[in-house]
């Protein structure tokens, strides 16, 4: 899979994909990402991408023709399943959206600063606007960068254990159940016995009720 992403401020996301798990992805070529800079394709003056708006207000916006010119160059080279644009007033991303990004080949996100994007480049080009919460950042790079790494490790071979994406919260609409690691008995408190029995129907029952309580507790409305 292809990700490209289009962002005035390009430096601020290459570190989020040169570690850990998106790293491994990319080292294994299961998943490309490039950053593009907005300011690599505006004919303004130093390098302009944004003006004042049209009708006054505070804030500035950013303009069409920087935009349309690095989303039309780079289609030049790839047909994108998605132009994805990361907004406020975009739909909420949740891990349903994840997995079906998942399944695509290319996309394309579009980051948005200042005041947002004129409103013709969500008309004419945008096919999909997504928000990460209800609060406003100062530029969609972050939301990128969570869609990434959501959909990045969901690509079969970027994890190691291939089930281990199926048993994250969510997936059943579920909250994962609680994991232990080494040691079984620190400061007395123990590990639940049934991890260590070795019976696997038994551990997956338990894991199981803990997923459902838990959901219960901490997030009823996924269980409505
Ligand atoms: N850009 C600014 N705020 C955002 C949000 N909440 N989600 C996605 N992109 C954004």
């Amino acid at each position: 899979m292809k990700i490209d992403i289009i962002s005035v401020v390009p430096q601020l996301m290459e570190s989020f994909f040169a570690h850990s798990i998106l790293k491994r992805a990319r080292e294994k070529k299961l998943l490309e990402v490039n950053v593009f800079n907005v300011r690599d394709y505006t004919n303004y003056k130093h390098g302009q991408v944004d003006d004042y708006q049209f009708g006054g207000s505070a804030g500035l916006v950013m303009m069409i023709e920087p935009l349309v010119n690095a989303i039309e160059s780079l289609q030049k080279n790839t047909q994108y399943d998605e132009v994805i644009f990361l907004t406020p007033d975009g739909e909420k991303f949740n891990q349903k959206t994840a997995n079906a990004l998942s399944l695509k080949n290319n996309l394309l996100l579009i980051c948005g600063h200042y005041k947002g994007i004129d409103q013709r480049v969500r008309d004419h080009f945008i096919t999909k606007e997504i928000s990460i919460g209800d609060y406003v950042l100062s530029g969609g790079e972050l939301g990128a960068a969570i869609l990434t790494d959501a959909i990045g490790r969901l690509l079969p071979g970027v994890l190691n254990d291939e089930t281990s994406a199926l048993m994250d919260s969510f997936q059943d609409n579920l909250l994962a159940p609680p994991v232990y690691t080494r040691p079984e008995d620190f400061r007395g408190w123990k590990v639940p016995e049934i991890l260590l029995s070795g019976n696997h129907a038994k551990i997956n029952e338990w894991r199981h009720e803990q997923s459902l309580q838990r959901t219960k507790e901490k997030r009823p409305d996924l269980l409505d």
